[in-house]
């Protein structure tokens, strides 16, 4: 029988996490079935409690369930732990928890031959997306990380867990340069106006939207203020890549399913 798995979310209907888990499974000749569950709001913790007892070996955890996530695990990994947030639980005697956000954000800029080392990177948000990556992209090496959020004490509290890092509301951002910035708000998903700022967006920037499958009003802008441009697919190939690494101990190639994946978002058949 195959190992089982699934991604549990609210909504989740739209994940391609178990079309991406079943390209890697096939390509590393892994026997895993990789389905998706709808959690309701208040149901968390009991759907996974059941679908370990049905003898699941993991599950991604989605919005917005990551904080819960956290909070029912034995035992975290030390980036689960900086992050206080957790997208990936596998189950043994105890269920563990790890968060692959962080590393999939680094490693999809150093496929696209963005090194972070030395660069001044500004992080837009203090929720659950932010939190998952801050850690990681102060371990890449960053010279300056200013995490800037709508809730101004969000941001600071945030900030606070790491000694490098400046947290600050979006009006007290300044003229301060960055060469990447990041949004890890959730603005852009239910297609509400953003209130991002739009001073940091210039050309030489790299504006990364964690969002995929959509033009968020944050690469709009981007886009017209003449920044480089890049939406969150190759996170979320590069995230499941490490989920897959955790639970299997194989390291699929994400080359050939990002590329799918971008061809269907731009129109042609996956
Ligand atoms: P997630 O898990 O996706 O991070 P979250 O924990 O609810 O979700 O956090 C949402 C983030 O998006 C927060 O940083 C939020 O800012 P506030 O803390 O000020 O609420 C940010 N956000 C959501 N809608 C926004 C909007 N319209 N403009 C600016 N920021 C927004």
């Amino acid at each position: 029988m195959s190992d089982k798995y699934a991604v549990i979310g609210n909504p989740i209907a739209h994940s391609k996490s178990p079309w991406i888990h079943a390209e890697f499974a096939r390509a590393c000749r892994q026997e895993i079935e990789y389905t998706r569950i709808e959690a309701p709001l208040d149901g968390f913790a009991a759907a996974v409690a059941a679908f370990r007892a049905a003898g699941a070996k993991g599950l991604n955890v989605t919005v917005p369930f990551k904080e819960a996530a956290y909070q029912l695990c034995d035992r975290l990994s030390d980036r689960a732990r900086a992050a206080g947030v957790v997208n990936t639980l596998s189950f043994g005697s105890e269920t563990r928890g790890d968060n692959t956000d962080g590393i999939g954000l680094v490693r999809d800029l150093a496929n696209q031959g963005v090194s972070l080392e030395k660069k001044r990177v500004l992080l837009m948000g203090a929720g659950g997306a932010a939190q998952g990556v801050a850690g990681a992209l102060l371990a890449a090496g960053v010279a300056r990380l200013v995490i800037a959020n709508r809730t101004a004490e969000k941001a600071l509290a945030l900030a606070a867990r790491f000694p490098s890092a400046a947290g600050c509301g979006y009006q007290a951002l300044g003229a301060e340069a960055f060469d990447i910035v990041v949004n890890a708000t959730s603005a852009g998903l239910s297609g509400e106006s953003a209130d991002l700022p739009p001073g940091p967006l210039r050309p030489g920037v790299l504006a990364y939207d964690m969002v995929y499958g959509q033009e968020t009003a944050f690469l709009a802008a981007a886009r017209r203020a003449g920044a480089r441009v890049c939406d969150g697919l190759g996170m979320l190939v590069e995230q499941a890549a490490e989920s897959f690494h955790v639970w299997r101990g194989v390291r699929p190639d994400t080359r050939p399913v990002l590329a799918r994946l971008r061809m269907a978002a731009n129109g042609s058949a996956a």
